[in-house]
C-alpha cells in the first residue's frame, strides 16, 4: 500500500498529474519555470470572490494575492488580470461569459477553474498579452460550435510578445477556434522582436475543436502528453514557428499536424488517421526538465484528469 501510494505520488508528481494539489503552488512544468518562475500570489492573501464586481477588484492591481472564484459567476466583460495573481477554482469554480485578459502582466497562475461563453467582444476565455510567467493549469475551457465560428473568439490566446508560458493539464472542447500562439502574420516584427513567446502544451485534452489545436504563427511549442480528439484541425504550425510534438496521441483527425512555413520535430505521436505535413525543424530539445509518458499511455492518463478536477 505504502509502495504504490508512493509510486503514485512520484508518477504525479513528475508528470505534472498533480493529485494532492495546494493553492500556493507554484508552476512546475514546461515555460513557464523559467525566467523568474511562476508562483501567482503565493505568499500574498486569499480572498474568495462569489461576485463580478469582487472578482474584477481583487485581480486588478499587482500586489500578490490568491484570488479563489466560489462557484458560479456569471457576467458579460473583460476583466483585466494584473501581476503576481494566482486565480483559483473552488466548488466548481466558473466563470460564464467573463473573459479573464492578462496585458503587460507577469507571474499569473490560473487553475482548476471553468470558462465558458464568452463573447468575442471580450475576447478569448483567457487572453495573454505583453505577459510573461503565465500557468494555466487544470482548466476546462469550451463554448460550443453552434453559432458561426467568430461569435466567440478563442479558448486561451498568448500573443503580441508574451513568453514563458504553460497549458498543462487542461480540458479544450466543443468550440471553433481552440489557441492562438503569436499574431497575425502582419505582426510577426513585434512578436519576433525581443522575445519568443515560448509556449508548452503539456498533459492536455484536446475535444471537438475546429481549428487551432492549436496555431503558432512564429513562437517555440513544446507539445507532449497530449490527446487530440476529433479535430477538425489539429496542430497548425506557421511563419517560422518551430515546434516539437512528443509522445502524443491525435484521434479522429485527419489533418493533424498542418503547416505553412512553419516547422516541427514530431517524436512518438500516434497520429491515427491524421497526416504531418510539417516539415523537421530545429527544436530538438528545451531548458527544462520533464517526464514523457509515450504516446501509448497518454489516452489513459489524460482522459477525465484533464480539466477542473483537483480537490482545491
Ligand atoms: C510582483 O511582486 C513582486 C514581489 O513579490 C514585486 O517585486 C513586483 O513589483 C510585483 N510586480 C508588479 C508588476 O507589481
Ligand atoms: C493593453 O495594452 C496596450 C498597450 O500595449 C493598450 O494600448 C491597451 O489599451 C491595453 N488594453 C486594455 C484592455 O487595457
Amino acid at each position: 500500500m505504502l509502495l504504490s501510494q508512493t509510486v503514485l505520488s512520484f508518477f504525479a508528481a513528475t508528470c505534472g498529474l498533480v493529485s494532492a494539489a495546494s493553492i500556493t503552488d507554484v508552476c512546475t512544468v514546461g515555460y513557464c519555470t523559467l525566467g523568474s518562475g511562476t508562483s501567482g500570489g503565493k505568499g500574498g492573501e486569499t480572498v474568495t470572490v462569489t461576485t463580478l464586481a469582487a472578482l474584477t477588484s481583487a485581480v486588478a492591481d499587482s500586489t500578490p494575492r490568491i484570488v479563489v472564484v466560489s462557484g458560479t459567476i456569471s457576467g458579460a466583460a473583460k476583466v483585466l488580470v494584473g501581476s503576481n495573481k494566482s486565480i483559483i477554482g473552488r466548488n466548481s469554480g466558473h466563470l460564464v461569459g467573463i473573459g479573464l485578459f492578462l496585458n503587460h502582466s507577469s507571474n499569473v497562475i490560473i487553475r482548476n477553474t471553468i470558462h465558458s461563453k464568452v463573447l468575442s467582444t471580450y475576447e478569448d476565455e483567457i487572453t495573454i498579452k505583453y505577459s510573461t510567467n503565465v500557468w494555466v493549469d487544470h482548466v476546462d475551457l469550451s463554448n460550443d460550435r453552434d453559432h458561426d465560428k467568430d461569435y466567440y473568439d478563442g479558448l486561451v490566446d498568448v500573443t503580441r510578445a508574451s513568453d514563458y508560458v504553460t497549458i498543462s493539464n487542461s480540458y479544450l472542447h466543443d468550440h471553433w477556434k481552440g489557441s492562438l500562439v503569436g499574431h497575425s502574420d502582419n505582426n510577426q516584427a513585434e512578436d519576433t522582436g525581443h522575445l519568443y513567446v515560448r509556449v508548452t502544451y503539456a498533459n492536455n485534452h484536446f475535444y471537438n475543436l475546429y481549428s487551432r489545436g492549436p496555431m503558432f504563427r512564429i513562437g517555440t511549442g513544446h507539445l507532449f502528453n497530449n490527446y487530440w480528439q476529433d479535430l477538425d484541425d489539429g496542430v497548425r504550425t506557421r511563419a517560422g514557428a518551430q515546434l516539437l510534438i512528443e509522445s502524443s496521441v491525435f484521434e479522429g483527425t485527419n489533418d493533424a499536424i498542418i503547416a505553412k512555413d512553419g516547422y516541427a520535430v514530431v517524436r512518438d505521436v500516434d497520429l491515427g488517421q491524421g497526416t504531418n505535413e510539417a516539415p523537421t525543424g530545429t527544436l530538438t530539445s528545451v531548458p527544462y526538465a520533464y517526464t514523457l509518458l509515450g504516446s501509448a499511455k497518454v489516452k489513459a492518463a489524460v482522459v477525465g484528469v484533464a480539466g477542473a478536477t483537483l480537490s482545491l
